[in-house]
C-alpha cells in the first residue's frame, strides 16, 4: 500500500502533465535527433514528453468502466505505469551532469523492462472482466476504442525509449555502428529483405502446424527509380511484426481451405511497389475469403476464428487464436500514419495491404491526446441507428401493418 501524502503528489503530477498534448515526431525528425547524437538534448526533451505520454494515457485508464479498473490484471498495468511516471519524474529538476545522464538511461531500461508484458497482462484484465461479468455493446465499444489508443500509446513510448537508449545506452557509447541504424531506424531498410524473413518464419509455424505451407511469390515494383531495389526509411522491426502477423493468416487460410487437395496448395503473392507518396506491400492469399457478414470484427481485440491456444504450449509461437494480429499490426501500419487494411472475395480469398509513407518528413507519429473529447467518447451510448436493417426491418412492417389493420377494423 501506498502512503496517503505519495499518492496526492502522484494525482497532482499527473494533473499538471496530462494537460500537454504529446508532441508528435515525425521520422525525418528521429533521423536529424539521431545525426546529431546530443545526449543532453534527447534528455531534456524526454524528461518532459514521456512523463505528458504517460499521463495522457493514465488518464485515460480512469475513465474506463470501474469493474474493469478493479480487475487484478489491470491494476497490475496500473501500477507499472504509476511507478514509472514516478521514475521519470525524479529528473524534473535535476541538474545536467554526467551521472544524471547514466542514471537516466538505466531508468529507461527499468521502465522498458517493467512494461515488456503490458500487452498479454491488458488482454488477460480484459478476459478477467468477461469472465466475470456480462459486458454490454457500449462497454465493449468502449474498451476496443481504449486498447487502440492505450496500445498506440505503449508504440510510442517505447519508441521513444528505444531511440534514447540504443543511441546513448552504455553498451553501445564509443562502439562503431556497422549496421547503419539509427536507433531502431534502418535509413536503408531492405523491404524485401523483411517481407523474407517474415515469411520464412511464418512458415516454420506453419509447417509445424500442417506439415506444409504455400510457397511465396513476390513481385518487386519501384515506379520511382526503375529497376533498382527498394529502400525505405523505417523501423525495421515494425514492418517484421505487420508481415509476420499477415503472413500466418494467409497461411493459415490457404492451409485450411486447400489443406487436404492433392495438387498442393496455391502460393502467398506478395507485390512491394514503391510510388511517390505511399509505399505499398499488398499480401494475396486463396484461402477463401472471408465472408462480408465478420469483416466488421477483424480489427476487434480477441476476435479470432481459431481456438484458443493451450496454455501447455505457452513456450511456442502460435500460428493463431489471441485475435491481436490484425489490431496491433494496424496500429503500426498508423503510427506513422500510414495504414493496413483487408479485402475479401468471399469463397475465393483475401487481400491485405500495408501502406507507409514514402517521404519520412510525412511519416509523423498518430498519438493519442486526452482532452474532452476523448472522455466525452467513454460516456456516450451507442448511436441509434437510422437505417433499415435486416430483420428489424420485418418486425417494424409488420406492427405498422398491424396498426392499419386495427384503425381499419375499429
Ligand atoms: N487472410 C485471411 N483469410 C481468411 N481469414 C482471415 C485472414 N486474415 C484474418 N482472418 C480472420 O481474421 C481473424 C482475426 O485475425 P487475427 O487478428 O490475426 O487473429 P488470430 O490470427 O489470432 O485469429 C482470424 O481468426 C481469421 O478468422
Ligand atoms: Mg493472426
Amino acid at each position: 500500500m501506498r502512503p496517503t501524502r505519495y499518492l496526492c503528489s502522484l494525482t497532482k503530477m499527473l494533473d499538471f502533465y496530462s494537460q500537454f498534448n504529446p508532441s508528435p515526431l515525425s521520422i525525418k525528425q528521429f533521423m536529424d535527433f539521431g545525426y546529431q547524437a546530443c545526449e543532453r538534448k534527447s534528455y531534456t526533451f524526454l524528461r518532459k514528453e514521456l512523463p505528458v505520454r504517460l499521463a495522457n494515457i493514465m488518464k485515460e485508464i480512469a475513465l474506463l468502466p470501474e469493474n474493469l479498473t478493479r480487475m487484478p490484471s489491470v491494476v497490475l498495468v496500473t501500477d507499472w505505469y504509476a511507478r514509472s511516471f514516478d521514475d521519470i519524474i525524479a529528473f524534473e529538476k535535476s541538474d545536467v551532469s554526467a551521472g544524471t545522464l547514466d542514471r537516466f538511461c538505466e531508468t529507461l531500461v527499468r521502465v522498458r523492462n517493467r512494461h515488456s508484458d503490458v500487452v498479454q497482462t491488458m488482454a488477460q484484465g480484459v478476459m478477467e472482466l468477461k469472465e466475470s461479468h456480462s459486458v454490454d455493446q457500449q462497454t465493449d465499444n468502449s474498451i476496443q476504442y481504449f486498447l487502440d489508443r492505450f496500445y498506440m500509446s505503449r508504440i510510442s513510448i517505447r519508441m521513444l525509449i528505444n531511440q534514447h537508449t540504443l543511441l546513448f545506452g552504455s553498451d553501445v557509447k564509443g562502439s562503431e555502428n556497422p549496421t547503419g541504424h539509427i536507433g531502431c531506424i534502418d535509413p536503408q531498410c531492405d523491404l524485401i529483405g523483411v517481407v523474407k524473413d517474415a515469411y520464412e518464419n511464418a512458415r516454420f509455424i506453419c509447417d509445424q502446424y500442417y506439415l506444409s505451407s504455400p510457397e511465396l511469390r513476390l513481385k518487386e515494383i519501384n515506379d520511382v527509380e526503375h529497376g533498382a531495389p527498394i529502400r525505405i526509411v523505417y523501423v525495421p522491426s515494425h514492418l517484421y511484426h505487420m508481415l509476420f502477423e499477415l503472413f500466418k493468416n494467409a497461411m493459415r487460410a490457404v492451409m485450411e481451405h486447400h489443406g487436404d487437395s492433392e495438387d498442393g496448395v496455391p502460393p502467398v503473392e506478395v507485390v512491394v511497389c514503391r510510388g511517390k507518396e505511399d509505399i505499398c506491400v499488398k499480401m494475396s492469399d486463396r484461402g477463401g475469403g472471408i465472408p462480408r457478414s465478420s469483416t466488421d470484427m477483424l480489427f476487434h481485440y480477441m476476435y479470432s476464428t481459431a481456438p484458443q491456444p493451450s496454455k501447455s504450449d505457452s513456450h511456442t509461437v502460435p500460428l493463431a487464436g489471441y485475435g491481436y494480429g490484425l489490431p496491433i499490426s494496424r496500429l503500426y501500419a498508423r503510427y506513422f500514419h500510414g495504414d493496413l487494411t483487408l479485402m475479401s472475395c468471399d469463397g475465393f480469398g483475401t487481400d491485405a495491404m500495408i501502406y507507409m509513407k514514402a517521404l519520412s518528413n510525412e511519416a509523423n507519429e498518430l498519438l493519442p491526446v486526452f482532452n474532452k473529447a476523448s472522455s466525452k467518447f467513454y460516456r456516450t451510448a451507442i448511436p441509434t441507428n437510422d437505417w433499415s436493417h435486416g430483420s428489424s426491418l420485418g418486425v417494424r412492417h409488420l406492427t405498422t401493418r398491424n396498426a392499419y389493420m386495427r384503425d381499419r377494423m375499429s
